[in-house]
């Protein structure tokens, strides 16, 4: 029997929000769509993430019309999305029925899988949304985030991925979202996982540190059957390998990757002009494509390693630079130690940043990191120490519940709100998610003299 490994394109989702700022409109993708969809793809990666803020706040798109568009020119390749637990693609927790509805639309208006994770792998926040996703019938494909702590061993996440299998995933994946992961641990992580699920293992990683080819050869070794990869001119650095090159060098080690070469080479030529196009504009920044082997060292995203720089630069404070990443792990462990993925990585990046820089530590703490230490966002990996504890929120309660359990249901509410500028019952989780947003571009669209693409909606309630 010949081994077999499938191929997820991040093209339209993480690779263009790793390589230019989620900035790819509808016109970029039209044009090879089609192709895309004979190429042989276990699914492609679309929407989630940060694509639905970009419609809004860049791009005057409607994420739901975008992803109706690209659902009627591919008819075959399963289509996937990303979320964010209990925050769907916001960064609060929002009620169960805003969770629900959010999920079925996302399914209805075309969604087959739909990735989800939650930031503090509490899987209590994952609980709504995967038993939505089942209800409409998506593919649950719950992700463990990786990240590197003592508490994090092979045997927490093999535990996860047992609660997992429990409340009804259909697939795991291992989300490596920092791109901190080493071919070594993660041959031992699957084996290890392997033993204890028959589910599909898919691997999602970011070529930042410059090892992320090395890590699938060992992930595919191990047994993984899905890999995450991106067409060629929007892969490498903070995005992912490149999709071709690791087809061809798999293939050549015995393993069927169903895809066709030749659309391949389509799908490249015309990402190359897109890109092309992007980097003529300024908004290819060619640092992205830098090769940081720091991200292993501290264990750290590549994009928080670039945004304490940046934050330092306009501080003018360049030289604490070290002096804040050797603050990154201490505050981490402090912390519990959080995996950093958004909102997290901003977080913990923000406290470390004000520590070194207020010259006392935790003199200043942020609203955020209040909240966390509460209990809000969910439960802390590790635990955080007493003293911790009363540094940050003094003698304020913990809460023990799931957060989203002190939240009342909000759509009917959020409904009465918009009036008339809500067509359709995708308009008002619009408006749910990004309310400042969302208002502007519901306006708009209802003034004749705005030149908003048209809509086909359908008014469901
Ligand atoms: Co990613």
């Amino acid at each position: 029997m010949a081994k077999k490994v499938r191929f997820t394109d991040t093209a339209l989702r993480d690779a263009h929000q790793s390589l230019i700022a989620t900035r790819m409109s509808i016109e970029d993708m039209l044009p090879i769509l089609e192709t895309m969809d004979e190429a042989g793809y276990h699914s492609l990666e679309v929407w989630g993430g940060a694509t639905f803020d970009a419609c809004l706040r860049y791009l005057n798109e409607d994420p739901w019309e975008r992803l109706r568009e690209i659902r009627k020119h591919v008819r075959k390749t399963k289509l996937q999305m990303l979320l964010r637990g209990q925050n769907l693609l916001g960064y609060k927790h929002y009620p169960d029925d805003v969770v629900e509805s959010f999920i079925e639309r996302a399914i209805k208006n075309g969604i087959d899988i739909i990735r989800v994770f939650d930031a503090l792998n509490d899987l209590r926040n994952l609980k709504t949304a995967v038993k939505a996703i089942k209800k409409y019938g998506g593919h649950a494909q719950m992700c463990i985030c990786y990240t590197i702590s003592e508490i994090h061993t092979n045997e927490y996440y093999v535990n996860l991925v047992k609660e997992m299998e429990k409340m009804g995933a259909d697939s795991i994946a291992i989300k490596d979202m920092a791109g901190i992961i080493t071919p070594a641990t993660t041959y031992s992580l699957i084996k290890d996982i392997k033993s204890v699920t028959k589910l599909p293992i898919v691997v999602h990683t970011h070529a930042t540190s410059g090892i992320a080819e090395m890590t699938y050869l060992k992930a595919v070794e191990a047994g993984a059957d899905i890999i995450d990869t991106a067409i060629s001119p929007l892969s490498g650095g903070t995005s992912q390998p490149a999709t071709e090159s690791l087809a061809i060098a798999l293939e050549e080690l015995g393993y069927e990757t169903g895809l066709d070469h030749d659309k391949l080479k389509e799908i490249a030529e015309h990402f190359k002009q897109v890109k092309e196009e992007f980097r003529n504009k300024g908004v290819l920044n060619p640092k992205v494509m830098d090769v940081v082997p720091d991200t292993l060292t501290y264990q750290v995203p590549g994009g928080m390693l670039s945004n304490l720089l940046s934050q330092l630069t306009e501080a003018k404070k360049e030289d604490k630079y070290e002096e804040v990443l050797k603050e990154v792990p201490k505050v981490r462990a402090e912390l519990g130690y959080p995996p950093l993925v958004t909102p997290l990585s901003q977080m913990v990046g923000t406290q470390a940043l004000m520590n070194v820089i207020s010259g006392e530590r935790y003199k200043m703490i942020p609203k955020e990191i209040k909240d966390y230490v509460k209990g809000l966002y969910g439960k802390s990996p590790g635990s955080i120490s007493q003293e911790m504890k009363e540094k940050i929120i003094g003698d304020e309660e913990v809460l023990d519940v799931r957060p989203a359990d002190l939240l009342k249901p909000e759509m009917k509410n959020l409904k009465k709100e918009l009036g008339d500028l809500a067509e359709s019952t995708e308009d008002v989780l619009m408006y749910a998610l990004f309310p400042q947003l969302a208002l502007p571009y519901l306006k708009k669209r209802k003034d004749p003299f705005c030149d908003v693409p048209v809509q086909n909606v359908t008014v469901i309630y």
